[in-house]
């Protein structure tokens, strides 16, 4: 409107003193000028437009007014974890200019997720973890410490580290460790077994295998399937329990334990009868190695004029029960536990044991007695409970109790002079 006023101003003025007039002069004040657009204007430039007065004919080009701006809104442009983003920002969608600011979306930061193993720590060097961030490749990393060895004896290194050679035997025992929390037990075994046929097995085996334990708080150690293992023995023996029932896993086997302190829970049979339990006499009860073995001790006996026979074979858990509550109501139930035990105590309920001949302290002087001393082991049985070991087995002298545990640890057992507890390392005490 200014600059309309200007122009006017000025070329009337100067229209005037030109002593122009397109009609006989006579004052006209414009009292109506239109205005037609010659240039269209922009919101960047003015445009031009001719001004006219209907009346007088009067006529000028003056400007035309830039255009106003055409907003468009900016989308979103979202944060990143280390750039700003902006939200609400609008442009002017012919010449560009910036609008309206918009808001500042900082920059996120990164979020690291779960800590993961890059390169496992062992026995020699410590490994690293690393943390990647949730929204872009970012990582970061950590060391870890080398793994603390174990009890000496438990140890799978020993008190050795993994710096030197490899022998074969740390190989196959790091691999025994590793079976049962791996690839399954038969992939397992048959590398184990694989690498027993090897000639030597190398380092780079060993390290294989040991790259397979490590990476656990605790050494999970071999067993077989359905056997959880409950710890060591004092003689550093694995105990493994299933089905509610203890057994001593060593080079022998895994061997049941029944006595004061590992019970048998009350439903164990050896197998499962068919109709009603066996008498204690009859051989039905006992497991059918033990039933093979003691028909072999009676046939070696036999050959050197001995007769041994069976008194009392498997004996249910009921049927212990009537028998021991029998004993300690005559003798007291402190003088019974001398001699027998508890329900779910007994061996007899193994199916693994025997008395024989003659349940007298006398026996152990018979021809058959010295006999069954001098030979059970060679069949697979020991007795039981040997004379001054009371104190080791819970129980008196029994030269008439034998126990099938096979020939190899019998004779083992037997050469060493210990009782069961003793030469496993076991306690036979009620808790
Ligand atoms: N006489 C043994 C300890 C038993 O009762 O099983
Ligand atoms: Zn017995």
């Amino acid at each position: 409107m200014k600059n309309f006023a200007l122009i006017f101003a000025a070329v009337c003025l100067c229209a005037a003193s030109a002593g122009f007039s397109a009609r006989a002069a006579e004052p006209c004040m414009h009292p109506a000028m239109t205005a037609t657009v010659l240039t269209a204007p922009t919101c960047t430039r003015e445009g031009t437009q001719l001004f006219s007065c209907p009346r007088c004919g009067f006529s000028y080009v003056g400007a035309a007014p830039k255009a106003e701006h055409t907003p468009q809104t900016v989308p979103v442009i979202p944060p990143t974890c280390t750039e700003n983003g902006l939200s609400g920002a609008a442009v002017c969608a012919v010449c560009g200019e910036m609008l309206s600011a918009g808001e500042i979306l900082p920059a996120l930061g990164h979020s690291f997720g779960a800590w993961e193993t890059e390169k496992t720590a062992t026995w020699v060097s410590g490994g690293t973890d690393r943390q990647t961030c949730i929204r872009c490749p970012e990582t970061r990393r950590r060391t870890t410490q080398k793994l603390t060895h174990l009890a000496e004896e438990k140890c799978p290194l020993g008190d050795t580290d993994m710096d030197g050679a490899v022998t074969a035997a740390d190989s196959r025992l790091i691999l025994r460790l590793s079976v049962g929390f791996n690839d399954g037990l038969d992939t397992l075994q048959k590398e184990n077994a694989d690498l027993d046929k090897k000639d030597g097995v190398t380092a780079a085996d060993a390290r294989t295998a040991l790259r397979m334990a490590v990476g656990l708080e605790q050494i999970i150690p071999f067993l077989k399937p359905g056997y959880t293992f409950k710890g060591y023995t004092k003689n550093n023996y694995k105990l493994a329990e299933k089905d509610g029932v203890t057994y001593v896993v060593s080079d022998y086997g895994y061997t049941l334990i029944a006595n004061k302190t590992y019970s048998l829970p009350a439903s164990y049979t050896p197998y499962a009868f068919k109709g009603a339990e066996p008498e204690p006499d009859s051989l039905l009860g006992l497991t059918e190695e033990c039933r093979a073995a003691f028909s072999d001790l009676q046939s070696g006996a036999k050959k050197d004029g001995v007769s041994i026979w069976l008194l009392s074979g498997y004996r249910s858990y009921n049927r212990q029960k009537r028998l021991y509550n029998n004993y300690a109501g005559r003798d007291g139930y402190a003088a019974a536990d001398k001699y027998s035990a508890r329900p779910g105590h007994s061996e007899h309920q193994t199916g693994l044991a025997m008395d024989v001949n003659s349940l007298s302290s006398s026996f152990a002087g018979t021809k058959e007695g010295r006999w069954l001393a001098a030979n059970a082991h060679k069949y697979g049985f020991i007795i039981r409970y040997a004379k001054n070991k009371e104190a080791q087995t819970g129980y008196i002298y029994e030269p008439w109790h034998i126990r099938y545990v096979g020939k190899d640890l019998a004779a083992a057992i037997y050469h060493s002079g210990l009782c069961l507890e003793e030469f496993f390392g076991i306690t036979s005490v009620y808790r």
